[in-house]
Formats: C-alpha cells, sequence, structure tokens
C-alpha cells in the first residue's frame, strides 16, 4: 500500500525515530549512498515559492543516486490553463515520477494529491497547514542536539497563526511528550483549530504561561504553556499565576507570514526580534535556537556567532532526514511498521460546502473537488474538513434519509450513520433542500 506524508500525524513516533536512525547513517556517509534509489525519480511540483525545501529534496534524491524532474513554477504549466491538481498528480505520479513532493498555497493540497496519486506524495507545505518534512528536520535536529525530545521545553516565537511549520512541529511536540510555550507576536496566536486537535487528540493542557523570564523577547504577548503531562503532575508546579518558565531547550522563531495575511492584517506593532542581548536571559543558557528559514529582521544577525544558534545547522540537517524519508517512502528501506490510521472521511453529499476556510482546496479548486468532512464528536456533532482540518461551521445537522434537521447536540443524531449527517448554516438553508425540523 502506498503511504504518502501529507501530516506529520501519518508517522507513527517508532517510524520517525527509524527515520533519525536512517538519517544519522546518512549524515555520516552523505556520499557514500549513491545506490539506495538508482533508477528512481523524484518529481517537485512547486506552486510556491520555496529555496530550502525544494534543493534540499533535490539533494537528497541526486545523493541517494536518482533524479529529479523540476517544475518549480507551477504558474507556468499546466495550471495556467486551467488544469486541477488531481489531473496534474495522475499525469505525474502516472509513469513521470516515483514520488512526488508538493508545495501548494491551498491549504488541504496534498490531501487531495494523496487521494489520487499511486505513487507517495510528500508534502512540502500546503498553505497555512502543515510542513511535516520541515518538522521531521527539526525534530531530527533536536534529536541531534539533544538526545531526546520528551520533556523539553521548546517555545514556539512569532506568527503562530500562519507558520505552517509551528502547526505540525506542535502535533509532533505534543505527541512525543515535549512541552510547549506559545510567545505568539500579539494579534498572530495559535489558531483554534490547531489547538482543539492538540486538546482532543493528543491531551494537551493549555495553561497561562510567565514568560518574565524570556526578557523583552515575551513583551506584553499572552504567552500559553501547553503541556502533555497528566493533570495530577501540573498540580505540583502551577499557581494562579500560570506556570513559570524556568528554562528553555529550544527557542523556535518564525518570521511574520506577510503572504498569507488576510487584508487589514499587518504585524502593525513591531515584530518581535531576538538580539544578542536577550541571549543572556537565565531561562535561555541552555537553549538552542532555531529557524526554519528564511529569516526576515527577527533574529538579528549578530546572534549568528552564538554557539546556541543552530538554524544553519538545521537546514543542512535536511537532506538526511530528506533522503532517509524518500528511501523509505520508495521502499528502499525498511522503518514503516504498518499503515497509519486515516480517519475516516465522508463526501458532502446535500448543500453549500461547509468548510468555512477560503483556502481550503476544496474551495480553490471548487470545480473539481468535493468536499469531505470527518467527524470529530456525534454529541453534539462536530466535524472538521478532510482536506483542511478547519471546523465545519453548522446550526443545524440533518439526516438525507429521512430528511429531518435537528440541533447538534439532538440525541436523535446518534443514530444517524456518519455518512447520512448533512449540515446546514441556518433553517433557511435546511428548507431550502426540503428538509423539515424533525419532531421532538
Ligand atoms: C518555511 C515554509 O515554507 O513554511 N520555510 C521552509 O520550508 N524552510 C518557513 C517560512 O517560509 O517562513
Amino acid at each position: 500500500m502506498t503511504r504518502h506524508l501529507v501530516s506529520i500525524d501519518d508517522l507513527s513516533l517508532d517510524e520517525i525515530r527509524a527515520l533519525f536512525h536512517l538519517a544519522d547513517r546518512f549524515a555520516a556517509d552523505p556520499r557514500g549512498q549513491r545506490d539506495a534509489a538508482r533508477g528512481l525519480i523524484a518529481a517537485s511540483l512547486f506552486y510556491e515559492p520555496s529555496t530550502r525545501t525544494r534543493l534540499s529534496f533535490e539533494s537528497a534524491m541526486l545523493r541517494l543516486g536518482g533524479g529529479v524532474l523540476t517544475a518549480a513554477e507551477m504558474s507556468s504549466s499546466s495550471a495556467a490553463k486551467g488544469e486541477s491538481l488531481a489531473d496534474t498528480v495522475r499525469v505525474v505520479g502516472g509513469g513521470y515520477a516515483d514520488v512526488i513532493v508538493l508545495r501548494h498555497s491551498s491549504e488541504g493540497a496534498a490531501r487531495l494529491a494523496a487521494d489520487y496519486s499511486t505513487v507517495p506524495v510528500i508534502n512540502a507545505g500546503d498553505g497555512a497547514h502543515e510542513h511535516p518534512t520541515q518538522t521531521l528536520c527539526d525534530l531530527y535536529n533536536l534529536h541531534v542536539e539533544r538526545g531526546r525530545i520528551e520533556g523539553l521545553e521548546v517555545v514556539l516565537a512569532g506568527d503562530l497563526k500562519y507558520s505552517r511549520t509551528v502547526h505540525s512541529f506542535a502535533y509532533a511536540l505534543a505527541r512525543f511528550g515535549a512541552n510547549i510555550v506559545c510567545v505568539p507576536q500579539p494579534g498572530f496566536e495559535m489558531p483554534e483549530y490547531v489547538l482543539r486537535r492538540l486538546r482532543e487528540e493528543f491531551g494537551v493542557e493549555p495553561l497561562r504561561a510567565d514568560t518574565r523570564r524570556l526578557g523583552d523577547l515575551a513583551g506584553e504577548t499572552d504567552a500559553m504553556y501547553l503541556t502533555p503531562q497528566k493533570p495530577h503532575q501540573l498540580s505540583l508546579f502551577t499557581d494562579a499565576r500560570g506556570w513559570e518558565l524556568q528554562r528553555v531547550d529550544a527557542l523556535y522563531m518564525t518570521r511574520p507570514q506577510t503572504e498569507r495575511f488576510s487584508s487589514g492584517e499587518e504585524a502593525s506593532e513591531r515584530y518581535m526580534r531576538l538580539e544578542r542581548r536577550d541571549m543572556a536571559a537565565e531561562s535561555l543558557r541552555d537553549a538552542v535556537v532555531m529557524h526554519p528559514l528564511p529569516r526576515r529582521d527577527e533574529i538579528a544577525s549578530d546572534v549568528d556567532e552564538d554557539p546556541r544558534s543552530i538554524y544553519f545547522k538545521q537546514a543542512a540537517r535536511g537532506v538526511p532526514i530528506r533522503m532517509a524519508l524518500l528511501a523509505t517512502l520508495m521502499e528502499q528501506a525498511p522503518g514503516l511498521d504498518s499503515p497509519p490510521v486515516q480517519p475516516e472521511s465522508y463526501p458532502v453529499a446535500v448543500g453549500e460546502n461547509p468548510c468555512p476556510n477560503p483556502n481550503c482546496i476544496s474551495r480553490t479548486e471548487p470545480r473539481h473537488v468535493a468536499p469531505r468532512f470527518v467527524v470529530a464528536s456525534r454529541q453534539p456533532v462536530r466535524a472538521h474538513c478532510a482536506y483542511c482540518s478547519r471546523e465545519l461551521v453548522f446550526r443545524f445537522v440533518g439526516c438525507s434519509t429521512s430528511r429531518s434537521y435537528h440541533a447538534p447536540e439532538a440525541g436523535a443524531l446518534r443514530k444517524v450513520r456518519p455518512d447520512h449527517l448533512v449540515f446546514f448554516e441556518d433553517e433557511g438553508a435546511a428548507g431550502r433542500h426540503e428538509f423539515v425540523p424533525a419532531s421532538t
């Protein structure tokens, strides 16, 4: 069965550890792997700009002895003639290439591509949604620098709203049992849909964080501490002011993702900036400074000289970990234990697309993509988009066979098969589709 990497959750923790071990081997002898993928071809389909991700993938494939097809400017491809992503993927995966590395500006694009591809699809960033291979690189760096991930204290700073690297990293850190301190640029806090997943799927507890020890960097921001620890462990430490940050293992800075800002949204205040004097904070004494790059002004250039700054090493380690991923997904190396358990998704059978995200692939390619949903809870009914993970917005839920509708908390909905659920924004929409209110 073809394995894809769409979300970092597609890999189990053991599989990620196996990738680290393979990457260690490749890092020790990067020029000695020319037989690992001989005769195989990777296609880079990049609908958005990239330097590191594309070049490190292509370097990884070449170091494995394979070849690369590069479509770095998909705007000059048939996409400009109106070809759907699904069709492009079917063509490229149908004989041109053995693996597809896809970067796209729409959230959920990689999930859609995976649905149509017979060769592995690797998500190299889909809008503001996820960037799982940057996360593999970030986790690999923690593994090399710290020897473990469990129990680390990791600060995520900057634009936490639109940074897809931060979203994928947070899911993985939570699964590995690391603690996350969110230090957002005001107005660019971690999105609710990410927090919900962290809470519901990974058992993360959000607490207020007291970040005085981070000094100026944390400034006036409303910091949050996200921990997968059990409540009884937390009760030993917390007080009314929230979790006091003592020492940090890694500080992960991100740039403002201005290309994703909606109109009227600007980092109006000065964007946060890590300067040499901030590195004197006691809490940062043993911290490594990370950044997925590119950086703008959020890390002053004199911080580069600090031995705790690892962002250039971090980028270099992107090659061996991507070599490990490519070799594993193309079945040139062992390491995948079992297929990941994908949540069941269902087509939206009646009514409008209930995904509220204008940048979801189901909305940016409406003629080609049939909206699908995943049921998150049956009581009350809650669901999210199968492509971009955004929570669906609706006031009423119908049953497509009885053609009656209910409030989402109605007990009767428990008996409705998930593929028969229909979502309506209001009673008018239900009426237009000839659904009637359920008799209570
Ligand atoms: C990141 C991305 O594209 O999301 N870059 C990368 O892949 N290293 C981060 C960014 O662009 O800010």
